[in-house]
């Protein structure tokens, strides 16, 4: 392995010496790149060669095509293929194929280079023989212009590959580049939003995927869209320990909510794999799909199937635009039957930990790179649609009117006055809606969402009552009509104490410092992960005053790589606390 750092000073000679093999048998690659530095992470790296590599001419591309061998043809069997190209075959199975599975591809092969005049090239690690042939099959179908674009873009997944196992570079610096790659996946140029099922949210999927593979981990995406992926221990059948957190967004949202929690986990096995440290148990990081229930009313899809507790009711619920959960899935090819065999059996995990950003200013105004979580505050959220009659707004005397959305505005004030009421409440409206709305017209419907917290069940449970209470009071005397559906009703969490001591334990051993223990007020994937196993959690220090749910919302790489140590010695320690 080389340092980045080393390959940033090094002589122009040297950096492509290093990086010639990157691209197959092509150093021009690394060549056009050299001015370029330095590179702060091998991301950026990657992505300047990546860009090389599809700005080049065309005859160019085509050569560096060419210089591939082809998968599990005449080059390998005869033993002519490159180090890394030998390596990546063996690792997809690809040395070790059934004579059927040899004969098919062998045809496929030939049948894909008379038509198109290429080796078929894809980037094999997690693939197998069978989805090797699978995806030959369908390339072939492929017009040229669209194959050839295909084809450069396996030879970059290649690359990244290859760049993991080479370059050694500084942990906080590795997770920041990633969560700044993923945040380029959004519904919207302007803003990141990355909403359940949708097509940004699917490519995010894949690149964390992606991640883990260049990880080294074993992955795969299971039933509801959770990426999962697996380090293996040196004792395959020991109680697993299980981290992650979400990759949807809110609206409008920050890099770093849910997405730290995925990529930083990563990047520490990574690490540790390439270094052949290997953990007493394996270690699972699970990338939940779905946590902030933005588009259907349903929230933490993504761990109630982990928890065995996915609500089959909820697939039947719709979006905006009227399309259900269940055609959702469908759209993304992914198997609802399969949703109950995505659940971990609990006598098989030892624990889930997940890190965080912290969403608020305490380890901010405390002057502290990370902290512990001691509890989770739990949550009820509710939509209320409020129906009264539609008119023209000049016509209709205001006596006369059964304005819906004046009287949601009375709602919003009885939220927003009984959550003051008491310390250590909070309520709030976030959407607010007059569905078909115009300025000219009385609205006859308004729409919006309630969402009450507390660290105590029971004053948040009192809040929910006379909220509901006072709504009821108002829509009688506006001669308005309600229907409030409850959408989550989630206990508050205690983090495990002894999985809290162990955090804390490596803050202690990581900064030199005594660790600060501090509650959530947002929730987190953990809840539900509660429901059958023991939680712990690692909050991390959020810039800006700690604004979240923000575009806003900021850390530093120097408190991911303080977190991301922290990690290390948690998960190295681990072995001597695991029941
Ligand atoms: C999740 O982000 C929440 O709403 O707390
Ligand atoms: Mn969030
Ligand atoms: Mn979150």
């Amino acid at each position: 392995m080389i340092a980045l750092e080393q390959l940033n000073r090094a002589a122009v000679a040297d950096f492509v010496a290093a990086l010639g093999a990157i691209f197959e048998h092509s150093p021009w690659v690394a060549e056009r790149v050299a001015g370029m530095r330095p590179f702060k992470s091998s991301i950026d790296l990657h992505r300047a060669m990546a860009q090389a590599v599809l700005q080049a001419p065309a005859e160019l591309q085509t050569a560096l095509i060419r210089a591939h061998p082809e998968l599990a043809g005449r080059a390998a069997q005869r033993g002519e293929l490159t180090a890394a190209s030998t390596g990546e075959q063996k690792g997809a199975g690809l040395n070790a194929c059934t004579e059927p599975q040899l004969q098919r591809l062998t045809a496929l092969n030939l049948q894909y280079r008379e038509r198109f005049r290429i080796p078929f090239i894809l980037a094999v690690k997690g693939h197998t023989p069978d989805s090797v042939i699978a995806a030959l099959a369908e390339r072939i179908a492929h017009d040229a212009n669209h194959e050839h674009r295909v084809a450069l873009n396996e030879i970059c997944r290649i690359a990244r590959f290859r760049l993991a196992e080479l370059i050694e570079e500084p942990w906080g610096e590795a997770i920041m580049a990633m969560l700044e790659d993923l945040a380029r996946f959004s519904e919207t140029d302007d803003a990141l939003s990355c909403s359940y099922l949708t097509p940004a949210h699917r490519a995010t999927a894949e690149r964390i995927r992606e991640y883990m593979l260049a990880a080294g981990l074993a992955a795969h995406v299971d039933a509801v869209g959770n990426v999962v992926g697996v380090l293996p221990g040196s004792a395959p059948d020991a109680r697993r320990v299980l981290t992650g957190s979400h990759y949807d967004t809110v609206i409008n949202a920050g890099k770093y909510d849910g997405r730290l929690g995925i990529l930083l986990p990563i990047v520490v096995a990574g690490s540790m794999r390439r270094a052949g440290v290997k953990l007493p148990f394996p270690l699972e990081i699970i990338a939940f799909a779905e946590e902030e229930g933005v588009r259907f009313k349903s929230t933490f899809l993504g761990s109630r199937a982990i928890a065995g507790r996915f609500d089959f009711k909820a697939l039947d619920s719709t979006d905006a635009q009227g399309i259900t959960l269940r055609q959702a899935l469908a759209a993304a090819h992914l198997d609802v039957a399969a949703i109950g065999a995505a659940a971990r059996d609990p006598a098989q995990v030892a624990c889930f930990v997940e890190v965080h950003i912290e969403q608020g200013p305490v380890l901010l105004d405390a002057g502290l790179a990370v902290g512990v979580v001691s509890s989770i505050a739990g949550s009820r959220r509710s939509v209320v649609t409020v129906s009264g009659s539609s008119g023209h707004a000049g016509t209709v005397p205001m006596g006369l009117r059964r304005d819906a959305a004046a009287a949601a505005a009375e709602m919003v004030l009885a939220v927003e006055s009984r959550c003051s009421a008491d310390t250590g409440l909070v309520g709030t409206v976030g959407r607010l809606d007059v569905p078909g709305g115009a300025i000219n017209v009385i609205p006859g419907r308004c729409e919006f969402s309630i969402d009450i917290r507390s660290g105590s069940d029971a004053l948040r449970d009192a809040a929910h009552r006379d909220v509901c209470a006072e709504i009821q009071r108002i829509a009688q005397r506006r001669a308005v009509t309600v229907e409030l559906t409850e959408v989550l009703e989630a206990a508050g969490v205690p983090c495990s104490e002894r999985l809290q001591d162990a955090w804390a334990a490596s803050v202690q051993r990581v900064t030199g410092s005594p660790a600060r223990r501090l509650p959530s007020g947002a929730g987190h994937d953990a809840m539900m992960m509660a429901s059958f196993t023991d939680i712990g959690m690692l909050f991390v220090r959020c810039g800006n005053g700690g604004i979240s749910h923000h575009p806003h919302e900021t850390m530093s790489a120097a408190d991911a790589d303080v977190a991301a140590r922290v990690f290390e010695d948690f998960l190295t320690s681990f072995g001597c606390l695991a029941p």
